[in-house]
């Protein structure tokens, strides 16, 4: 007999798969999530190779282009989101170019900055291999629209944001030095946008309010990935079921995570599981 079904058989949410170096991508994540609460999730920090922005770019690529496969055949992602400027202004071509799957970068928020700056001092904040990449280059020269944009490559911040999200304490002198370059005067004029380039940099994001000599607007990108995450997924449909467990985060070091971490993870809806 053929089986029969009582109710309409809803289509099973996504598999979304948020991938950065270390933490920082938790900040595209918790976007995402508020774009699409019902999909399935599965986070990925590649901590065994952590910090990014100190990598060879060619030791680079080939780790992302190992790495994303053996993700893709573990989990069957619908959607990989690259949640890394310093992995996506060097790879996202090349992953995408290799494997079948629909990729969403993150990349330097150049364009609306510029769009939004009133003083016409821009400055983008990443790590130093992203400032230092052809593809930032090319935004610039793209999208700057009239815009001076200073260019500023931090070699510590990325390290403290992973650290205060393990409640470690951060001594704001170094914060202080790490965004001075950002705050440029030129004549009457003063920097007034500040993109944050790196998915860490958010997790700082009332130090560096309270730290910057001036107020600005910091360009935080997580919204507008969220956005193209839904024009690629669609939003949830009315009756949409939530989980109802937290979604993985995953470590490739399989290092445990210490209780702080724990405690930092599920601020963001996630529970550590070393397994990968
Ligand atoms: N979160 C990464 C980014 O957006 C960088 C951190 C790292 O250096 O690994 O660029």
């Amino acid at each position: 007999m053929p089986k029969r079904t009582s109710a309409i058989e809803r289509p099973p949410a996504p598999l979304v798969l948020v991938f950065d170096s270390g933490l920082g991508g938790l900040t595209v994540f918790r976007e995402i999530v508020k774009a699409r609460p019902d999909a399935s999730y599965v986070y990925v920090a590649d901590d065994a190779f952590f910090p990014y922005g100190q990598r060879a770019e060619a030791e680079l690529v080939e780790r992302l282009l190992t790495l994303t496969g053996e993700l893709i055949a573990a989990h069957h992602p619908d959607l990989f989101v690259i949640a890394c400027n310093t992995a996506s202004t060097i790879a996202l071509p090349q992953l995408r170019a290799r494997y079948a799957l629909a990729f969403v970068g993150t990349v330097p928020a150049i364009k609306p900055a510029c769009s939004g700056s009133r003083t016409m001092l821009v400055s983008v904040l990443g790590t130093r291999a992203t400032v230092k990449r052809e593809y930032t280059q090319a935004l610039i020269r793209d999208y700057a629209q009239g815009c001076a944009v200073t260019l500023v490559g931090s070699a510590r911040l990325a390290d403290l944001a992973e650290r205060a999200l393990r409640y470690e304490t951060i001594d704001d002198d170094l914060v202080r030095a790490e965004i001075a370059p950002c705050f440029q005067e030129t004549g009457a004029r003063r920097t007034d946008t500040i993109v944050l380039a790196c998915t860490h940099y958010p997790l700082l994001i009332e130090r560096l309010r309270r730290l910057a000599p001036w107020p600005v607007a910091w360009v935080d990108p997580a919204p507008a990935i969220a956005r193209r995450v839904i024009d690629l997924i669609g939003p949830p449909s009315p009756d949409a079921r939530m989980p109802t467990s937290p979604a993985r985060a995953i470590f490739t070091s399989g290092h445990p995570a210490p209780p702080a971490l724990a405690t930092g993870l599920a601020a963001f809806g996630l529970a550590p599981d070393v397994q990968g």
